[in-house]
């Protein structure tokens, strides 16, 4: 019985600190990054892609233009919240996407980071950060197509991440 309420308190303490961290990510564009500046509305899809954009209509052709165009708006609308407009992070807090070598050292990382979030302490461009990122949910189409844009228009990749290759990823977790 005592065990169990122990249990419940740390269950409750550990939500209060994720909810803070994601708080705090949220009203963390001070560092000259505006997230208001791309005019989007206020409505919170911070973590589901499907509900900023909608999953890919059945028979959409991902080319790598149109998963370009996707993941530009999927940054924009929900990665910026803590990574930054400018993708450079937050000093201690939140690691880099743009030339992040973490992020390019691991496709199936990137993958899993993006559908099933972070909570371990990780090491970007040498430096050590040990927060929370909250999964963010969406289907394959959107996945592919985040991870695709960041590829290429922060780390100087010519490449794609395809939908398939995503859910190859999720079917192995
Ligand atoms: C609520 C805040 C938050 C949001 C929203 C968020 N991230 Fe993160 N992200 C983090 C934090 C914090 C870490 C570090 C987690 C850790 O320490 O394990 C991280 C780490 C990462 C990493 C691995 C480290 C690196 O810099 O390469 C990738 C890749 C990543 N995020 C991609 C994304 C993408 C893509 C999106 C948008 C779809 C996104 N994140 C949205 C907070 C966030």
């Amino acid at each position: 019985m005592k065990m169990k309420l122990l249990l419940g308190t740390a269950a409750i303490t550990a939500a209060i600190a994720f909810g803070a961290v994601l708080a705090g990510c949220d009203t963390s564009s001070n560092t000259g990054s505006s997230n208001d500046m791309h005019g989007m509305d206020m409505t919170d899809h911070t973590h589901n892609m499907d509900s900023l954009i909608g999953a890919p209509p059945a028979g959409m052709v991902m080319t790598k233009a149109v998963m370009m165009t996707r993941g530009k708006t999927i940054f924009e609308g929900i990665c910026t919240h803590c990574h930054q407009a400018d993708a450079k992070g937050i000093v201690d807090s939140i690691p880099p996407l743009l030339n992040s070598d973490f992020l390019m050292a691991d496709r199936r990382r990137s993958m899993q980071i993006v559908m099933y979030g972070s909570i371990t302490p990780i090491t970007v461009n040498g430096k050590n950060y040990w927060n929370v990122m909250p999964a963010i949910g969406g289907a394959d189409g959107n996945v592919a197509s985040i991870l695709t844009y960041v590829r290429n228009h922060f780390n100087g990749a010519a490449d794609s991440i395809s939908e398939d290759e995503v859910m190859k990823e999720r079917m192995q977790m």
